[in-house]
């Protein structure tokens, strides 16, 4: 139930006029994230979990485009997506990637950096399972960053999968869908300050559970 006295737009303003400090941010990055995460969640802004996913392509050039984060925890953070398309190749080939998360309306900005490791295919199911019976068929139908002829084609083979797995619910996992999960190497948070003199907080991985700290200049 929410709280009648709860001002969302003065809870935003009080995130977005939180300095980012060394004492308050703490040692360890997933903890702050997850504090971060909260209070975005709490804050309702408009697609939170919407972040640009930037990968490599064989030539070494950058390329990225959104995904949808759907877990997240000290094991990393994952998306799901088509193991055939320009991502799913750029990064079987490079695994290595950077999210970025900007919650405008916090005035934050997340970027984390790490290797990329596909998850396992009961992990992939489960989410798969759990989506609606269109987005299911649509995986199974879309050959995803392939050329395709008209969108009369695309139609028709949508109906072609609907058909063919009429009466199967939920639809099989297809063997080129799933979900990747970056292991984060390095964390940046930004909070945004007066005067474009805004903080900047990076945590570098240097063991298993012990990160650096640094601050940068904005
Ligand atoms: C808000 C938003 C959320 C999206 N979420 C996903 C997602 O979770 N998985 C996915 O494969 N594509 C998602 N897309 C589409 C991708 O941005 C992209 O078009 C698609 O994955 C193909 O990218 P690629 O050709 O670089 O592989 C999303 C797009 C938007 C705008």
């Amino acid at each position: 139930m929410t709280d009648p006295n709860f001002d969302l737009n003065r809870f935003r303003e009080s995130l977005r006029e939180t300095p980012l400090l060394e004492d308050e941010a703490g040692h360890d990055p997933f903890q702050l994230f997850a504090r971060w995460y909260n209070e975005m969640e709490k804050a309702e802004i408009f697609q939170p979990t919407a972040m640009t996913l930037a990968t490599v392509s064989e030539e070494g050039r950058p390329s990225a485009r959104v995904v949808l984060l759907k877990e997240y925890g000290e094991e990393g953070f994952v998306f799901f997506t088509n193991y055939e398309s320009r991502k799913g190749r750029e990064l079987a080939a490079t695994p290595h990637a950077a999210l970025l998360f900007y919650w405008r309306e916090l005035g934050r900005q997340i970027r984390i950096e790490g290797r990329v490791e596909k998850t396992d295919s009961e992990t992939s199911f489960q989410y798969f399972a759990s989506r609606p019976r269109g987005s299911q068929i649509g995986a199974w139908a879309s050959a995803q960053s392939d050329t395709v002829e008209s969108r009369e084609e695309m139609d028709q083979r949508y109906r072609e999968v609907e058909e063919k797995f009429r009466n199967e619910d939920p639809l099989p996992l297809p063997p080129f869908w799933g979900g990747y999960r970056l292991v984060p190497s390095r964390f940046e948070f930004w909070q945004e300050r007066a005067s474009r003199y805004h903080d900047r907080l990076v945590y570098d991985r240097i063991q298993e559970n012990s990160w650096s700290l640094s601050r940068l200049n904005p």
